[in-house]
């Protein structure tokens, strides 16, 4: 009943025109009706719709509020039989054009089945006006923080994860209709800087008139750190160059800027392998916010001593250490100034982080401590922490090469291009695609099957990284869809049919509904509205996936069953279906934008 008030409060009263409608929020608004006339002693009576699983005895949907109203009737000091609560609600329903029956089971449930005639319409609807949005209460700025490797470290498969996931809650929101901003929240301030411009000074001084050749910015860090741990002068040096730099030194920053440059190319080209869109902001950006915060978190009244630190409690079981004995800032100022500046100066609805789960805590308090200080109102914003748990490899240890170094994600990506290829090799599919077709076909397996690995997972478990389970085509895996979908799309194609000559059609044809599989396939893809919806609650982006694949599996007991098209003995077209045809380019175009929610791209030869 949470998630059904959740759903309720993020779609909209009035559905525009050409949107999909929510099967949920019909429902649950006509329930809610139905239960308060019903029972009108009961205070905000608990409206609880749900799909009704497999039996179709049990209707499409059920209410199964009954049973807990009779509780409150009781603490009220009321014996009520539950299933004459339920006959009651019953009674007292709108008739909808939605609901074909309804009928009262068991201890009270109230078992809900669906109109032919409205989910044909809505499917109807998708040639007319595409695959359309469920209409939103309200349009939201929301601002997604992910990806944000580090400058000068590698990016690691942690920093993918975020990457692959924030990407795809971007995806939705956007599809959703929200306002988005995609921001690389990189690591780029910091003590560190000052040993990396000390070093390039001493190493390559002429560095402000020749690039100088630090590609591999690893070992340069290396080499910096050591000298930082070995050498005092050298430290020394090194803290002063943070200073000059804090200050906008301008030789400092143009060294700055050099050693960002080197990173930022490398994580770009993870990104457009991905086909990922962000929008550099990273913790530099802040610098003068990070003076400004201190001084009115102080004014406030807000900070405390701690043996030299000045730190703040709220909302966690651990202070944000705001200012260092020395004087340094930290990662937490850093994020205390970021989210006033997204709440004041953006002026963003809605914040959503996406790291590791380690970072629960960390968030926590800068959630509750943004609260305390009057810059996060829950009953104005929402902020959300989108955790996910540890990459772990098929040895169920740490994601690590066989030689215990961290995996570079440029290897991996191209590790991934190697074994789709082989599997497409394997299945012969290079003897029927051309050159172009073979090489879309395996970009699309190897970056769809990466991401939609870690999507399927439940992102707050730890995931094991598996090429083989990740290519394997049976089972919910991207190849698997992939094929699916391209198998779908190639029965309008084998019928001769185009994307126009369907849309034609579909004016004077209605999608077939009547067999058992279409119909329980139709009712399927009404749901897509629905999943969504339910996404925006919890930001799990599995139950997308969850989805994807009883479409997919739903649709194949369609065709085991169903014929589109039928041929003779030598192969020719004697009869096509075209309802069928019809219902098959609606599951094709749900898919597709399901699809395109996860980043995933499918090919239409595969
Ligand atoms: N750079 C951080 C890391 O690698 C992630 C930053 C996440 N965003 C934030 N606003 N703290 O762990």
């Amino acid at each position: 009943s949470i998630l059904n008030k959740a759903i309720m409060a993020e779609a909209s009263k009035v559905k525009t025109e050409g949107s999909l409608e929510s099967i949920m929020n019909v429902l649950i608004n006509l329930f809610t009706s139905a239960i308060k006339s019903a029972c009108p002693e009961i205070n905000d009576p608990p409206v609880v719709v749900a799909l009704s699983g497999n039996n179709p005895k049990f209707g499409d949907y059920q209410c199964n509020s009954a049973m807990a109203l009779a509780n409150l009737y009781k603490q009220q000091g009321q014996k009520v039989v539950p299933r004459d609560i339920g006959q009651k609600i019953m009674d007292n329903c709108q008739p909808h054009p939605l609901i074909a029956k309804l009928e009262v089971a068991g201890p009270g449930f109230i078992n809900i089945f669906l109109n032919k005639s409205f989910i044909l319409s809505s499917i109807s609807s998708i040639f007319k006006n595409g695959v359309k949005p469920p209409s939103l209460e309200k349009k939201l700025k929301v601002l997604v923080d992910f990806s944000s490797p580090n400058i000068a470290k590698e990016m690691h498969v942690g920093h993918l994860r975020s990457t692959i996931i924030g990407d795809s809650i971007c995806r939705l929101l956007e599809y959703l209709g929200h306002n988005v901003m995609r921001i690389n929240h990189v690591g780029d301030w910091g003590t560190q800087f000052g040993m990396l411009i000390a070093h390039l000074q001493d190493k390559f001084p002429n560095y402000a008139v020749e690039s100088p050749p630090i590609g591999d910015l690893q070992a340069f860090y290396k080499e910096a750190k050591k000298r930082f741990d070995d050498d005092e002068e050298f430290k020394k040096r090194a803290y002063a160059s943070v200073v000059k730099l804090q200050s906008f030194e301008p030789e400092h920053t143009q060294a700055w800027n050099l050693i960002c440059d080197v990173s930022r190319k490398e994580f770009q080209k993870i990104y457009d392998r991905l086909d990922i869109k962000l929008m550099e902001r990273g913790e530099s950006f802040y610098q003068t916010r990070m003076e400004k915060i201190v001084t009115f978190l102080a004014d406030g009244g807000y900070l405390q001593e701690d043996e030299g630190r000045k730190i703040m409690w709220g909302g966690a079981t651990i202070p944000l250490t705001i200012v260092k004995s020395d004087g340094a800032y930290t990662y937490d100022t850093s994020d205390m100034a970021a989210i006033r500046q997204r709440i004041e100066e953006e002026k963003v609805d809605w914040v959503i982080y996406v790291t590791d789960a380690g970072q629960a805590t960390h968030f926590q308090a800068i959630f509750g401590c943004a609260q305390k200080a009057g810059i996060l109102d829950n009953t104005k914003h929402r902020a959300d922490h989108v955790g996910f748990g540890v990459v772990l490899g098929e040895d169920k240890k740490k994601f690590k090469t066989r030689s215990g170094d961290t995996v570079r994600l440029l290897d991996l990506l191209e590790e991934g291009l190697k074994r789709s290829l082989d599997k497409l090799v394997e299945k012969e599919r290079d003897k029927v695609l051309n050159k172009d077709e073979l090489k879309s076909a395996q970009e699309s397996v190897a970056y769809g099957c990466i991401k939609y690995a870690d999507l399927s997972h439940n992102r707050n478990h730890e995931y094991v990284f598996s090429f083989d389970k990740m290519l394997d085509d049976k089972g919910n895996t991207a190849v698997y869809l992939l094929y699916a979908y391209t198998r779908i799309k190639s029965i309008a194609r084998n019928a001769k049919f185009t994307p126009d000559n369907i849309k034609e059609l579909s004016k004077t044809y209605q999608v077939s509904l009547e067999h058992e599989k279409e119909w329980k396939l139709g009712k399927v893809l009404v749901r897509f509205p629905d999943v969504l919806l339910k996404i925006t609650v919890d930001l799990c982006m599995h139950h997308l996936c969850e989805y994807v694949y009883e479409i997919a599996t739903t649709f194949t007991e369609f065709y085991d069953s169903c014929y589109c098209i039928e041929r003779n003995a030598s192969g020719e077209i004697v009869s096509t279906n075209i309802g069928r045809i019809l219902l098959a380019e609606a599951t094709a175009m749900i898919l597709d934008k399901c699809f395109n929610i996860l980043g995933l791209k499918p090919v239409s030869k595969m």
